[in-house]
């Protein structure tokens, strides 16, 4: 790493740059910046810039406001590129790759930070390190152009992001591994370098492979959730306890217990995303990867799994009042993005449902589900419904006093989606009773 920090005091971090001040972008320069280096952010939005330098966090995650005012002296926002290049070496590249109607990922904002590179002069000093999710030969294709632009000499790196919506400042300062793709050597140690304080493993390898990996954990980690749905399905069939039987597969090291829980399929801005691009790049170079094709069918049916165990006990959903209890895609966040609760409230609509909804922090689906009705609390959801559903297993929802609701809801029917609720209690407490693979009867 350079001698020279440029921070006037003596400063053992690097001089890093984030461009593009989004989730990814953000979480990378508040963590780099407590290693102890000095991170420039950058964003195009100067609203965005501004609330930063007030020290107000845009997006809601867990821990990241308090980290980014413990460090505020080493952390900067700017409009500016030619700032940010000014003072950093290192150049992390965290602007937004959102899927294109052929599920390719749009990389228009990237080839503009080229544009600007090389407008504003980039040079060898700098090292740019990809952390956007990009398909897999991007950064061959996107070295090829710094060459042509006659970028040379900037170094090029890719080092995805492993982090969870909720508890990304964890995933980062507590990583499995750190991944890093090189086309030079020296270019990947001063990526490494950044990340030394961390003591977490470090694995190198080449540029495309770094890039696959993203692809391949999430895929892998999607065909967990939905091969344990398949397994609660048939477990609904013959009997047997989902929850257990994952428990009893978890204690085999081989396939260890994370990802097997059972419930209304995933959602959120990562998996969804990812599988089907990994499932459309093989299809682009004339590969047809079948168990992903599975992975998201399966994932769409679960999703709607929830409709024909309403209608097993109430017969028809026309005119019925249903509450969804939870909107967000997963606990913890405000994220509906391919939320299992938008392909939920319109079905139900469809089927004639009258549908109320409530989430600690989503207040609303939207125009095109703007016929949900909205509460202010579960109870508010749940007065006069003929059932309700748990969708995302908020803790204030699943330890709501579900004796004390009973008695408002028209009929006392309870689907749990993620199998959160205690089934004894809710039996004990007068409700008709379903989870997700298991059979309330049997677990008394
Ligand atoms: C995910 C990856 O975990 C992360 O490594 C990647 O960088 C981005 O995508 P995130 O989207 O924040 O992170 O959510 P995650 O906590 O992984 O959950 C994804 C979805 O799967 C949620 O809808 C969740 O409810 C569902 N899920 C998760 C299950 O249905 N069962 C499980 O066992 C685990």
């Amino acid at each position: 790493m350079s001698a020279d920090t440029g921070a006037g005091e003596a400063d053992a971090g690097a001089r890093v740059g984030v461009i593009g001040a989004g989730y990814v972008g953000l979480v990378t320069g508040v963590c780099l910046a407590s290693l102890g280096h000095r991170v420039v952010l950058r964003d195009i939005d100067e609203a965005k810039v501004e609330r930063l330098n007030a020290g107000d966090v845009p997006i809601y995650e867990p821990g990241l406001e308090a980290l980014m005012a413990e460090h505020r002296e080493r952390l900067e926002f700017t409009e500016s590129l030619k700032r940010l290049l000014d003072a950093s070496e290192i150049v992390f590249i965290a602007v937004d790759t959102p899927p294109t109607y052929s599920g390719d990922a749009d990389l228009s904002r990237v080839h503009r930070v080229l544009d600007e590179l090389q407008a504003t002069g980039a040079d060898a000093r700098h090292v740019l390190v990809m952390k956007s999710t990009v398909p897999v030969g991007t950064g061959e294709r996107l070295r090829a152009e710094l060459d042509a632009r006659g970028l040379d000499g900037v170094g090029y790196c890719s080092n995805p992001e492993f982090l969870k919506e909720g508890a990304a400042i964890a995933d980062f300062l507590e990583p499995d591994r750190v991944v890093i793709g090189d086309f030079r050597p020296e270019d990947g140690d001063r990526v490494e370098a950044l990340y030394a304080p961390l003591g977490a493993p470090i694995m190198r390898t080449s540029v495309p492979s770094a890039e696959m990996v993203k692809y391949a954990s999430n895929a892998f980690l999607a065909t967990k959730i939905s091969f344990i749905n398949e397994i609660a399905n048939v477990c609904e069939e013959v009997g047997a306890d989902v929850d257990v039987v994952a428990e009893g597969m978890g204690l085999d090291k081989r396939i260890g217990p994370a990802f097997l829980r059972p419930g209304v399929g995933f959602g959120g801005s990562c998996f969804p995303k990812d599988v089907a691009a990994l499932k459309q790049l093989a299809g682009n170079s004339g590969y047809h990867f079948q168990l992903l094709t599975s992975v998201i069918e399966v994932n769409e049916l679960q999703k709607r799994r929830v409709i024909n165990k309403l209608k097993k006990h109430l017969e028809t959903l026309e005119g019925r009042r249903i509450a969804l209890l939870g909107l967000a895609f997963k606990p913890d966040t405000d994220d509906i993005r391919e939320a299992s609760s938008l392909v939920l409230a319109a079905r139900l609509l469809a089927e004639g449902a009258h549908v109320t909804a409530y989430d600690p922090v989503v207040n609303g689906l939207g125009e095109r589900l703007a016929g949900v009705e909205i509460h202010s609390s579960a109870e508010g959801a749940l007065a006069g419904a003929h059932a309700g559903v748990l969708v995302t297993e908020w803790r204030s929802i699943v330890e709501l006093d579900w004796s004390a609701v009973r008695p408002s809801m028209a009929t006392p029917l309870v689907i749990d989606g993620r199998n959160a609720l205690d089934p004894a209690s809710m039996l004990d407490a007068g409700y008709v009773f379903e989870g997700v693979g298991r059979l309330p009867e049997a677990l008394r």
